[in-house]
């Protein structure tokens, strides 16, 4: 199993679109589900008009319970892209009921199922993002490329960096900052995915399936980005401002370290 987390600083930046998108766009040998583990979520369901049950709140029930992982499904919504979602809560008595345990709970569940889990863990700060981020291979932060989204990303680079195996800035957008740009202040390669306003919505609204979703830049670069990604050589770290192994480089060239980390989280997923 692989266990990726994405979360935001601020801003809504996309958080949740890119971890259905990058489900998407992995090998679907992986089985990608995505799981909206943020507490103040709750929003796929709701821009989807899908049932909230089943969801997160039966899926843990059925963890709780010592419930097969391969019925783990059953608690899912399959969306036109193939990626199974299990939504996320809403009603407040749930979240307080599930929400920080759920990562301690799910978790096993997952490993055993052996696929690659995608969890929206919402803007980093809250109890259930960090149980997530605790347990995840990889925690993406999602982020809008301007000066104060990448401080932002800087100010909490280092509580990530403490709870995360491996942490990557994924800049959404190249405006006004290119991502080369955003690793010179971050100090660790940055990965891209481009501002693709309709793209995006019909991602969100689980209305785009597969077919159409690949034909788009958004899944180009979701491909992209899985391939930066690596759960067990995850490249240099953050290591702050100015001072780490991706200052400097370029965007979309071979300078770019994160270019040059082989093989494919994509490929390897399935091995
Ligand atoms: N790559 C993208 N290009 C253009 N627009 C995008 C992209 N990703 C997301 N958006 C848009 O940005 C808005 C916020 O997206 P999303 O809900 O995914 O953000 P979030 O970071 O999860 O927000 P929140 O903090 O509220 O959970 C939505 O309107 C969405 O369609
Ligand atoms: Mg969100």
């Amino acid at each position: 199993m692989t266990l990726i987390t994405v979360v935001s600083a601020k801003h809504a930046p996309g958080a949740t679109t890119s971890a259905l998108v990058l489900a998407a766009a992995a090998d679907p040998l992986t089985a990608p589900i995505v799981l909206e583990g943020d507490p103040a979520g709750g929003d796929l369901a709701a821009r989807a008009g899908t049932l909230f049950d089943p969801g997160m709140a039966t899926l843990f029930e059925h963890a709780r319970n010592g419930g097969a992982a391969e019925e783990l499904g059953l608690h899912a919504h399959v969306l036109p892209t193939g990626v199974r979602l299990v939504v996320g809560l809403v009603d407040p008595e749930k979240v307080s009921r599930y929400a920080d345990d759920a990562a301690a709970v799910l978790a096993p569940l997952l490993q055993r199922a052996g696929m690659l889990a995608v969890v929206d863990g919402g803007r980093w700060g809250s109890a259930a993002g960090a149980a997530w981020a605790a347990r995840s291979d990889l925690v993406v932060v999602a982020m809008r490329p301007t000066v104060d989204g990448a401080e932002h990303v800087a100010a909490r680079l280092p509580s990530l960096r403490r709870i995360a195996r491996a942490v990557r800035p994924l800049a959404i957008g190249d405006n006004p900052l290119r991502p080369a740009d955003v690793a010179d202040i971050l100090g660790c390669p940055v990965s891209f995915l481009p501002s693709e306003p309709a793209t995006a919505r019909a991602v969100g609204e689980g209305r785009i399936g597969l077919d159409a979703l690949r034909v788009t830049r958004l899944f180009a670069a979701a491909e992209r980005v899985l391939s930066e990604i690596s759960v067990t050589g995850h490249g240099p770290a953050c290591t702050g401002p100015g001072t780490g192994p991706g200052t400097g480089t370029g965007t979309g060239t071979d300078r770019h370290p994160a270019r040059r980390q082989p093989p494919a989280l994509s490929r390897r997923l399935t091995a």
